[in-house]
């Protein structure tokens, strides 16, 4: 990792911290960003990320690591990029053609975009739940027996039954369903099928979750459950989650980053971030006068 790179983007930029002049002055060529983008126990680090879509840039020169055992929320205004940057982590954004990305992203010090990388191996390691529940149309069972199966994680079916049952369990869905477990994934209830799709990334024993407002199509109490389970979650993993709702990434997150505009603004423990926030850009956002 090139760290010496990592800590001046931690401290690129010329700011004050009077409350008056809150402000950042980007010096040329630096990276805007405020605050801290290291990690305690970095699982996963992006250096100087950019990214197109064609012409247009999405991702300006972004920094910023995933550590073990921390929740990672992304914040900021709809389309300032952050479900660009989180697909980074697991190549997502190969499957849009116009998609270039630029940068250095690595897992465990490997780099993702390296030619010897396996991207269906680094899918299975850097899992992702989406805003819309996805599952497979097949049974509760099949969706996630799927990848430890592809990828030849279990030696019979016994085992395999155990992995399912531990996926369901850690992602609080067994009780619910241990007695339809043949019954189709698709039939369950929205929350439930969220979990269902966390027990399917976590089935393949991944490092990483990544989620894009994994509750938005959730009701308070479905939330409430994935808001505790992300928390559980947390003890095993590296977790990055973007969402809109700042309550929730106060509730969950020990770490936040503000996008605004294809630049990462300001990053910082989660409480600083919403009750002292380093730049005016961050405070306009989490005090609803922008966005
Ligand atoms: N597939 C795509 N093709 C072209 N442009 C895209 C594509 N996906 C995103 N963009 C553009 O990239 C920018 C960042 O989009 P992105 O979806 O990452 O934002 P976001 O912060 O996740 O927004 P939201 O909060 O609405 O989900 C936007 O200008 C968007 O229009
Ligand atoms: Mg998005």
């Amino acid at each position: 990792m090139k760290t010496d790179k990592l800590q001046q983007a931690g401290n690129s930029s010329v700011e004050t911290e009077s409350k008056k002049t809150k402000t950042t002055v980007p010096g040329p060529g630096s990276k805007r960003t405020v605050g801290n983008i290291k990690a305690a126990d970095p699982v996963m680090s992006a250096t100087d990320v950019n990214v197109y879509y064609g012409d247009k840039q999405a991702i300006r020169n972004i920094s910023l690591e995933i550590g073990k055992n921390e929740v990672v929320a992304m914040i900021g205004p709809s389309g300032c990029g952050k479900s660009t940057f989180l697909r980074c982590f697991n190549r997502m954004n190969d499957t849009i053609e116009i998609c270039r990305v630029e940068g250095d992203i690595r897992l465990d010090n490997e780099d993702i975009y390296g030619k010897d990388m396996d991207v269906v191996l680094l899918r299975a390691r850097v899992g992702m739940v989406f805003q819309k529940p996805n599952p497979f149309p097949k049974s509760i069972y099949e969706n996630v027996a799927y990848g430890p199966r592809i990828h030849g994680l279990t030696a019979n079916r016994t085992e395999l039954d155990e992995v399912v049952q531990t996926s369901l369990e850690k992602a609080g869905l067994w009780e619910e369903v241990k007695d339809r477990l043949d019954q189709p994934g698709t039939g369950l209830s929205g929350g439930q099928q969220q979990r269902l799709c966390i027990a399917r990334a976590i089935a393949v024993s991944p490092d990483v979750i990544l989620m894009d407002e994994p509750c938005s199509a959730l009701d308070p109490i479905a939330t409430a459950r994935i808001e505790d389970l992300i928390d559980e979650l947390r003890k095993n993993y590296a977790i990055a989650i973007v969402t809109h709702s700042m309550q929730q990434a106060a509730r969950v997150s020990q770490r936040t980053a503000y996008f605004h505009m294809g630049e990462l603004i300001e990053v910082g423990a989660t409480e600083q971030v919403f009750t002292n926030p380093r730049t005016k850009l961050t405070e306009d956002y989490i005090t609803g006068r922008f966005g």
